[in-house]
């Protein structure tokens, strides 16, 4: 099946976050070493981002590292680094060429100075840009931003700025990374995990889950486009009843 010719376009998701997932186990088939999974998935990512923007989905939200992430050896960290700012460098003309903004999610403050200002020059570079934003997670964990959050509020509360009784979903919402983006309407997982791994638990309460056995480095935007259709096949009912919404 064609899933891109009967992809409605009128009722895109308008966040789509991925948890790209498998790149060591794709490596360790192929007898190479993990290093090379993570070099493959860049070529992934590029061709989902131009799907993406092809179709015309406005937020696209991608996994890159997690705050557990850290804990890899340090080779393996090092490298996704490295990996990192070679991407952003060579990817500024496809961001530009598909007038995509990048932005970022999670501790920045905790990466390598070099990525850190890679990211950032990026960032400023891509601002005005208006088809699509495309927000990296990088040493990013939900259960960290959400204690951020609470802290930030506590101390709104403390000083006067905030008063406990306007404290809504609006206001947490203001507090965290993602203030500036929907709720996730489709999270998809590749290489067969079924698992959220502190990704984003705020942002997908009615997200719809979308789990594939395809490797990251694999994974083209062909297999994006069955997904959305898959999505677009589903009733999303927001605790009403089937009835109510027709
Ligand atoms: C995802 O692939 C990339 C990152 C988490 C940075 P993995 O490196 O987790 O690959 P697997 O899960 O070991 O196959
Ligand atoms: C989640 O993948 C993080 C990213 C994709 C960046 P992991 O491979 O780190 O997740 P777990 O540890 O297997 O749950
Ligand atoms: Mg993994």
């Amino acid at each position: 099946m064609n899933y891109r010719d009967n992809i409605d376009l009128n009722k895109l998701p308008k966040h789509i976050a991925i948890i790209m997932d498998g790149n060591g186990r794709w490596a360790k088939q192929k007898g190479f070493l993990r290093a090379a999974g993570h070099e493959e998935g860049t070529t992934a990512v590029r061709d989902v981002v131009e799907g993406c923007a092809e179709l015309g989905v406005e937020n696209l939200t991608l996994y890159a590292f997690s705050t557990e992430n850290w804990n890899r050896p340090k080779l393996e960290v090092d490298t996704l680094m490295r990996l990192l700012v070679s991407s952003l460098k060579k990817e500024i003309k496809t961001l530009a060429d598909n007038d995509i903004k990048l932005n970022s999610i999670g501790n920045i403050s905790s990466l390598p100075k070099k990525a850190k200002r890679e990211l950032l020059d990026v960032i400023e570079k891509t601002a005005s840009n208006t088809r699509m934003t495309l927000t990296l997670a990088l040493s990013y964990g939900s259960r960290e931003e959400i204690t951020n959050c609470v802290k930030q509020i506590a101390n709104k509360v403390k000083s006067g700025e905030l008063s406990e009784d306007t404290v809504d979903e609006s206001v947490i919402n203001e507090h965290l990374y993602t203030r500036n983006l929907p709720d996730v309407d489709l999270l998809i997982r590749t290489s067969g995990e079924q698992r959220i791994s502190n990704f984003l638990l705020w942002q997908i309460a009615y997200a719809e889950l979308y789990f594939t056995k395809i490797l990251w480095p694999d994974y083209r935007r062909e297999n994006l486009f069955e997904a959305i259709y898959n999505y677009q096949n589903r009733e999303r009912r927001f605790g009403k009843t089937s009835e109510q919404l027709s």
